[in-house]
């Protein structure tokens, strides 16, 4: 027998309804007002909202990066996004310079298999092209291996950074495809020479990896790579981790002149900020090194009216942890040997509720819309996932908008001896997680099997 969820309200982006959700095996069966019992089991929702699992477009689970390898596994980075009610990731599968993408494909395939705890999909960031752009039928391979979306970074010189005639290249295919391509969209060059003036001067510390990437830096590479894939025939392009006003107006004209280009912000770009957590003393400001840095608090509002007016459509984390003791404090002499990233997979839910929807600056629908809707329509999910319809995989949450918690490093799941949201208090939390039918988090507790998650083929985006 199935089971139902009774007297909740159902939130979708396009409405909210007192209505209750029947699960039969991995899938919504029927989902209306006053479903018959039947012999199911029934779940009392009376008083929660009933909502689509969120879905993390942007995470880094065990990624080698910055001279180590992001804290988080599959088995635990997933089972945190499930206590946080996020119920699929697409993580990054990465091409090493001078290796076909194939090969980072089974590398990440086999480094999530019988360890991801709910459903996963993988971005392939492309580092290269191949002589003479001779691996480009890669991408066609990729597409047919169900990853529908490339990764590229105009960041990171010598690391990661791709030219711009490789993106040009990229996104000719992509176009052709119908595929999507992630932009990570900052000056790579002109930063690196910037941080090379901050070291001459003897300005090391944490801070000086905010100082020395301006917003310009980013609003300049959206505004490239914009042109760059208009040159290449429309090709769809998704600006990851929006971090300021400057590179938002940049996604905001572009589609305003009705080209494909879509854009996503992380929750640390909404609630943190330059003047709050960075210069603090003791080289604790070196947790809250991620790139794009922190920006200054006047950029935040306007992030949050870009989600509201859809200049912007996601929000995710680009959940990269590093521990504080042992790897942040490989950069203790220069900032730029500071592993960038952070943790955030578990938190995001919450705080996109409570700052969001609590605060009155964006809707309940909307905000399901930018934490599940929304992405499982831009990277092909729709409506597998990201919807509670008959036919849709049952990834549910029952959110108790009541339910008051504490963000802090000492419960949480993820694998850091820090959290950058420590003290937080939010309202809004998920009290159970359903992944494909099973009961996956109970009250904050993980009671799933590790292993259970399933690789998700995507098709091609649907917005
Ligand atoms: O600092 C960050 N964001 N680390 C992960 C890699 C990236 O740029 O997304
Ligand atoms: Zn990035
Ligand atoms: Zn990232």
């Amino acid at each position: 027998m199935g089971r139902l969820i009774k007297g909740g309200k159902v939130v979708s982006a396009a409405g909210s309804s007192q209505a209750d959700v029947l699960i039969e095996g991995e899938k919504i069966s029927a989902v209306g007002p006053n479903l018959q019992a039947n012999g199911h089991t029934v779940i009392d929702a009376a008083g929660m909202l009933v909502l689509p699992g969120g879905i993390d477009v942007h995470t880094h689970l065990d990624m080698p990066f910055g001279g180590t390898l992001s804290a988080d596994d599959y088995e635990w980075g997933t089972r945190a996004a499930a206590i946080g009610g996020t119920t699929s990731v697409i993580d990054f599968a990465l091409q090493s310079m001078g290796h076909p993408m194939a090969e980072a494909f089974k590398t990440w395939r086999a480094k999530s298999e019988g360890k991801a705890c709910i459903d996963y999909g993988l971005h392939m960031a492309v580092t290269d092209l191949g002589p003479n752009d001779s691996w480009i039928d890669e991408v066609d391979q990729m597409v047919a291996n169900g990853i529908t979306s490339f990764k590229i970074f105009m960041a990171y010189p010598n690391v990661l950074m791709v030219d711009d005639r490789t993106i040009y290249k990229l996104m000719e295919r992509t176009a052709k495809l119908g595929a999507l391509v992630c932009v990570h969209a900052e000056n790579g060059t002109v930063i690196d020479a910037i941080v090379q003036e901050a070291l001459a001067a003897g300005n090391t510390g944490p801070l000086y990896h905010a100082l020395t990437r301006p917003t310009v830096a980013e609003a300049e590479a959206v505004h490239r790579v914009v042109a760059i894939s208009d040159l290449a025939g429309g090709a769809r392009t998704y600006i990851v981790h929006v971090s300021c006003e400057d590179a938002m107006r940049e996604v905001e004209s572009a589609r305003k002149r009705g080209l494909p280009v879509l854009g996503e912000t992380c929750t640390q770009y909404l609630v943190l900020s330059l003047e709050d957590d960075m210069g603090k003393p003791g080289f604790e400001d070196a947790k809250y090194v991620f790139t794009p840095p922190l920006r200054e608090k006047k950029n935040q509002q306007p992030l949050w009216d870009g989600l509201k007016d859809d200049v912007l459509q996601v929000v995710s984390t680009d959940h990269c942890p590093f521990r504080f003791a042992d790897q942040k404090t490989l950069g203790l002499e220069s900032f730029t040997k500071i592993p960038n990233g952070g943790p955030g997979i578990e938190n995001r839910m919450q705080l996109v509720y409570h700052h969001g929807v609590n605060a009155g600056r964006i809707s309940l629908e909307r905000f399901v819309e930018i934490t599940a809707e929304s992405p499982a329509k831009i990277f092909g999910m729709y409506p597998q996932k990201g919807v509670l319809a008959p036919g849709s995989d049952a990834d549910i949450l029952v959110w108790d908008p009541k339910a008051k918690y504490t963000i802090t490093a000492a419960t949480q799941s993820m694998h850091t001896d820090y959290s950058i949201y420590e003290g937080f208090e939010v309202k809004g939390n998920a009290r159970q997680v359903y992944s494909r039918g099973e009961l996956v988090v109970d009250n904050g507790r993980f009671v799933g099997q590790v292993g259970r998650g399933r690789y998700l083929h995507r098709g091609l985006p649907s917005a």
